[in-house]
């Protein structure tokens, strides 16, 4: 292994405890930044995601609401709750985890909650503000990498940035991001031609498809910044393992720096996740 870790593990572990003094200075002056998460059905990697919400918040002195709905429950029944989160004051951050049930519109859902409470930075109004580079409320994961992104390499402008994977949750807002910081952006994808190609032209690698191992090192330039933001779960030799979407052994060897997984951008997802809570309560208190 030649490539420099990029440890998600301690960046979120101080990035928690700057949120958790922030969090003290509000508190000092008679305010409590609070989140709302809200889980419809009983998927259980979602259940286990809220729960750490959940324990993390509370953890940075924060106040945590928690909304578990049946699977069944109807849509306007939801509608109705996150009604009721966007008028309660002592709500800053409103949270809907994905993936809905089907009989429900997740774009509905997502655009029901009041703009300056979405801290998934879903809504179709931050989703404008970010691409248009104003002010917004910025998804979580990709946030997560950009700030690892600058604390490892500093200036990022002029890079070769390639993000693979093209979801509203990481691959376009991770690649409005990049744009913002004056990179060089191509996304890929599913349909790209020859992808090798376009990954190896990468100063910045972002992998985001959720294929287990798909980016073996070859497709690596030498010396380049690996995010790897894929977790999946495979079985290796007979016991469960959880993976990356950049085949971690060969791509280290070849990489300047790199993500592992775990360790990597998951933990940095629910840091920022507090951190844009606190914006939230920030904003909404002048
Ligand atoms: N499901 C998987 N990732 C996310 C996320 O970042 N936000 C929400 N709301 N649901 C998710």
């Amino acid at each position: 292994m030649t490539a420099t870790l990029i440890d998600g593990k301690s960046f979120a572990a101080t990035l928690r405890a700057r949120v958790a003094e922030h969090v003290q200075r509000l508190k000092a002056d008679g305010l409590t930044p609070g989140l709302a998460v809200v889980l419809v059905g009983e998927d259980p990697a979602s259940e286990v995601y809220v729960r750490n919400k959940g324990r993390q918040t509370i953890e940075a002195g924060m106040q945590s609401f928690e909304h578990k709905l049946p699977a069944d429950t109807p849509e306007a029944e939801l509608l109705d709750l996150v009604a009721r989160l966007n008028a309660d004051p002592s709500v800053h951050g409103i949270l809907v985890q994905l993936p809905l049930p089907r009989h429900m519109d997740a774009d509905k859902v997502i655009n029901a909650i009041d703009p300056a409470k979405d801290v998934d930075g879903f809504h179709i109004s931050n989703v404008g503000l970010l691409g248009t580079g104003q002010k917004s409320m910025v998804p979580c994961t990709p946030l997560g990498c950009l700030m690892m992104l600058r604390d490892h390499l500093g200036d990022l402008s002029g890079l070769n940035a390639v993000v693979v994977g093209r979801s509203n949750i990481v691959g376009k807002p991770m690649a409005q991001l990049l744009l913002g910081e004056s990179c060089t952006v191509t996304i890929a994808h599913s349909r790209t031609r020859d992808l090798a190609e376009v990954c190896r032209r990468a100063d910045i690698l972002v992998a985001a498809v959720g294929r287990p191992e798909m980016i073996p090192g070859d497709w690596i330039k030498p010396g380049a910044t690996v995010i790897d933001v894929g977790i999946n779960r495979v079985e290796r030799d007979g016991k469960p393992r959880l993976v990356g979407d950049v085949d971690f052994a060969s791509a280290s060897r070849v990489a300047g720096a790199i993500t592992p997984v775990p360790g990597g951008v998951g933990p940095m997802t629910i840091a920022c996740l507090l951190a844009n809570t606190v914006t939230a309560c920030c904003r909404a208190n002048g």
